[in-house]
């Protein structure tokens, strides 16, 4: 681009009206510059740098550079104060119309590239609903497909659900199951107190030990007779390993009516086995104590498994606590023991999958583990 007509015109202007200034420097002289031409070369050089603006970012940075406070037509526009009122009223309307158009491009750039980035990511969440072909999906996990299981045995056999708090009383989880004071269980070793500080068990505050503290909810809101099952988590004070975890999974069981007895404990527990084993398993009930049941029992099952090496193996697994249910216990649910009698028992729900699916580490049930969890 050559050097026009209007421009040496323009020059001659500015040197003539700084001729009469003693010292001016030749950086003034060139700083006092603004011309036509110079103008359209600033709109020029925008039009070439908003051509290669390809995203909000170098938007940001064209818009700084032309637009900005501090920006090339925010220079222009300071310049005119440098020239005479004729001189302004030709340039300043031009940056005037400069200034909007470029900002008009800049905020249309703005408006499509929004709608394309969304546009892009409603590509992107697109579900075809038509596709058939597999794909990975969550599943009920082994421990609640074995509770739904046992819900279904028991409830089949007349038993209703049941459900309890896991932060108990001491009371509910020791003493009205007719627990001494001093039992070991008790112990700070055993029990997770929430608060030990009070004389009185109602007020003192557990994580239950055992499912047991339902037996007495149970019994003081629908009275006898009853049947239930009350699976839920427990809580024990107990280090970590392979077969022992600081919660853990039990079913507790109760029935109450006239007439109960051990028949009907040994028939209900005989059924379950065999409808979670898919065969008919082997009891061996023991004496045991435990301070709610009187008689107290140890069941054991038969248990037949392959081993590592592939060898058939079988033998005798402790696996429940169960009786009669002491007289103190029904008193403590407000039923009276001269005219109704009941049998309970509990067991480990954890571990009853364990044997089920030969599960030899506690803790990969409770481990989210997707690869473990997939075999179910
Ligand atoms: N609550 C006992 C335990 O946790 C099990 C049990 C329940 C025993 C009911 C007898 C009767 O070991």
């Amino acid at each position: 681009m050559g050097f026009e007509k209007f421009d040496f015109f323009w020059y001659f202007k500015i040197l003539y009206r700084n001729f009469g200034k003693k010292s001016i420097s030749f950086s003034t002289f060139c700083n006092v510059k603004t011309s036509p031409r110079q103008v359209s070369q600033v709109f020029q050089k925008a039009q070439s740098a908003f051509a290669a603006v390809e995203d909000l970012e170098s938007l940001a940075l064209f818009e700084q550079t032309f637009l900005g406070k501090k920006g090339e037509i925010a220079l222009l526009r300071k310049s005119l104060k440098e020239l005479s009122p004729e001189e302004k009223q030709i340039l300043g309307p031009e940056i005037q119309k400069g200034f909007e158009v470029i900002s008009s491009q800049a905020e249309a750039f703005r408006t499509k590239h929004a709608s394309k980035a969304l546009m892009a990511q409603l590509e992107k969440d697109w579900i075809d609903v038509t596709k058939t072909e597999a794909f990975s999906r969550g599943a009920i996990h082994p421990m609640a497909q074995l509770q739904r299981r046992i819900e279904q045995i028991f409830t089949s056999m007349g038993f209703d659900i049941a459900d309890g708090p896991e932060v108990e009383t001491e009371w509910y989880n020791f003493d009205a199951l007719n627990v001494p004071g001093t039992h070991p269980a008790r112990d700070m070793q055993d029990t997770f107190w929430v608060t030990h500080d009070q004389k009185d068990a109602q007020k003192n505050v557990v994580l239950r030990t055992q499912t047991s503290n339902v037996q007495i909810h149970w019994m003081q809101k629908y009275g006898a007779p009853l049947r239930m099952i009350a699976p839920g988590r427990v809580y024990r004070n107990e280090d970590v390993d392979m077969t022992h975890d600081a919660t853990f999974y039990q079913v507790e069981g109760m029935m109450v009516d006239k007439h109960i007895s051990l028949a009907h404990l040994k028939g209900a527990i005989e059924t379950m086995l065999a409808e979670v084993f898919e065969k008919d398993i082997k009891v061996r009930i023991r004496p045991g104590y435990f301070p709610f049941v009187e008689p107290g029992l140890e069941v054991d099952i038969w248990f037949e498994y392959v081993d590592k090496n592939g060898q058939e193996q079988a033998q005798w697994l402790e696996f429940m606590g169960a009786g009669m249910t002491h007289p103190e216990v029904l008193r403590n649910g407000g039923i009276d023991p001269n005219i109704y009698s009941g049998f309970a028992f509990g067991f480990g729900l954890t571990r009853l999958a364990m044997l089920k699916h030969g599960i030899d580490d506690i803790r990969l049930l409770s481990s989210q583990k997707k690869d473990f969890l997939q075999q179910f």
